[in-house]
């Protein structure tokens, strides 16, 4: 099982809507996928829930001994988020080490696992991070976008350095793009001579058919329409740009 982390402090950047989109991206392949919601809104839950065989509680990962899963199947399993997750933040640390000793026992069942982070640096972030193999960063242009692309690297790079020294910081992905906007397109060309080649391209742009899609528990290529399809042609190119990174990654091994 290869295990990927959307993360990113700042809110509304696409974190869930890009993870929701590889969950369903690996189900149409009929591979087993994984996904768990360590965010209490459940945003991600609630555009899955209705395709997915439902297993234990997300929050189960940091506070049970056991967890009790389905047995494994071709599609997606979600661990939904809940409220109770907040309280995930006042356990003590050493709690970041459990979602990966659960996720190891049954690592073997499943092709891929998705994990959806809050828009806070917390031991939810960490212990998904701790969890990972892969961290992925979706982020919105805008001045501060440095600013916090800087800080969730730090996290990134920091949780690498301390618990996770097999953690790859495969990118970031810019995501509602205004390709229109010369703000946006200067902030682009200044993150892009900033980060480089942890710039996952081609950005995202900003796409009503993909709000409208996740907001019905669909994936963009689930609906039919022009601006759907364009849409659709983006978010798959970003996908299968993040394939090929994890394939350069195993050649270099
Ligand atoms: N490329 C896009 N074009 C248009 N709308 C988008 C795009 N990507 C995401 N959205 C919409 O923007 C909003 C925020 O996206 P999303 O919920 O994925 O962000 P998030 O980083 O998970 O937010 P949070 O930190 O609150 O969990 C959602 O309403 C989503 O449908
Ligand atoms: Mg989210």
């Amino acid at each position: 099982m290869e295990t990927f982390v959307f993360s990113n402090q700042k809110g509304g950047v696409g974190k869930s809507t890009i993870a929701v989109h590889k969950a369903i991206y690996h189900a149409d392949q009929g591979l087993k996928v994984l996904f768990v919601d360590f965010d209490g809104q459940g945003n991600s839950t609630a555009s899955l829930s209705e395709r997915s065989h439902i297993g234990p509680n997300a929050v189960a990962l940091f506070d049970s001994p056991e967890i009790d899963m389905p047995t494994p199947t071709a599609g997606i399993t979600l661990f939904p988020g809940t409220g109770e997750l907040n309280d995930v933040e006042r356990l003590p640390n050493d709690c970041i080490r459990q979602p990966k000793t659960h996720l190891d026992k049954i690592a073997s069942q499943y092709d891929y696992c998705i994990i959806d982070t809050p828009p806070t640096l917390g031991l939810r972030l960490i212990g998904a991070l701790v969890a990972a193999d892969y961290a992925l960063c979706p982020f919105e242009l805008s001045g501060y976008s440095i600013q916090g692309l800087a800080q969730i690297t730090e996290t990134i790079q920091g949780t690498t350095q301390k618990f996770n020294k097999d953690l790859v910081f495969l990118g970031m992905i810019a995501n509602r793009f205004n390709s229109r906007s010369t703000g946006q397109r200067s902030a682009f060309k200044e993150i892009l001579s900033h980060f480089g080649d942890l710039i996952i391209k081609p950005p995202i742009g900003i796409r009503v058919s993909i709000q409208e899609a996740t907001d019905v528990g669909k994936a963009v290529w689930e609906i039919k329409s022009g601006a759907a399809r364009a849409a659709a042609k983006e978010i798959r190119a970003v996908l299968e740009e993040i394939d090929r990174l994890v394939n350069k990654e195993y050649s270099n091994e």
